[in-house]
């Protein structure tokens, strides 16, 4: 039921630009590596790079990123943005909506954990990871899209953490409808980001779905961090984090954890 591979997603995809120059591989090292490849040399706007299986998988933060064969969603998309650097970050935050949008056509509940997490129920079924490289004809910019979706068990030290879209139901899922799906969307809320060149028109559907907002927070700066209640993003996809004191600080990047009944997570 699951074709994935490059026949598999180009069958499935409704965009007209977004993974439409494709490149899979049953396995290589990350695919946001081998989408900097192809910025140097000069690939389309859209251009994909999907994996079967990752054996270096990269993560946030210098993090490895579990990616085994026949299990998940692991895809980089190549980005020629028009906008100016300090804007780069909206673009993931315009592909979580995306991921959100697509896995809640399978399995509904989930949330998005700022800035760019989707889990359910408090544990991680997709992260992603932008890079971006300078090159003659401007900044590249790669979104690396992690998905966990038939995946039966995670390492130990991913339980608890990460969970995959068969834990949640018990079912297979089509892993070239899903990424598809979350192309499809993209490219729809990307078009409306960059006529806006702001997140400001998809920071209210974005909030929606923070998992966040109203919540205890814990912000880890690099050189200090500090706790509040998560009041949203503004336009500019930063968080709002209120204290006590009535004082609002906007927080453009940061680990964030949300306080849940064990602790902060
Ligand atoms: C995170 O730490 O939450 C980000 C994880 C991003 C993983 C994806 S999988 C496809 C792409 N290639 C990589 O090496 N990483 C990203």
């Amino acid at each position: 039921m699951d074709r994935y591979d490059k026949e598999g997603i180009l069958t499935q995809l409704r965009t007209s630009r977004m993974g439409r120059n494709l490149e899979f591989w049953e396995e290589t090292g990350s695919t946001n590596t081998r989408a900097l490849e192809l910025a140097a040399q000069g690939a389309p706007e859209g251009t994909l790079v999907a994996a079967d299986v990752q054996t270096s998988g990269r993560g946030r933060r210098g993090r490895d990123w579990n990616s085994p064969g026949g299990s998940g969603i692991w895809m980089s998309l190549l980005l020629w943005p028009q906008i100016s650097p300090e804007k780069i970050p909206q673009i993931t935050l315009t592909a979580a909506l995306a991921v959100r949008d697509a896995l809640s056509v399978q399995v509904p509940g989930c949330g998005i954990k700022w800035p760019n997490d989707i889990i359910y129920g408090g544990r991680k079924a997709c992260g992603i990871l932008t890079q971006m490289q300078a090159e003659e004809r401007g900044l590249a910019v790669v979104v690396g899209i992690g998905v966990n979706v038939n995946t039966r068990a995670f390492p130990e030290d991913l339980r608890g953490i990460a969970v995959s879209l068969y834990q949640l139901t018990g079912k297979e899922f089509s892993r070239s409808a899903i990424a598809a799906d979350i192309l499809y969307y993209f490219e729809k809320y990307y078009e409306k980001f960059q006529r806006a060149g702001s997140f400001e028109p998809l920071a209210a559907t974005y909030n929606d779905s923070l998992v966040n907002i109203g919540r205890a927070v814990r912000v880890a700066l690099p050189d200090e961090s500090f706790e509040g209640r998560a009041e949203g993003i503004d336009g500019d996809g930063r968080l709002l984090v209120s204290g006590e004191d009535g004082s609002v600080r906007a927080v453009l990047s940061g680990e964030v954890s949300v306080r849940g009944e064990g602790g902060y997570i």
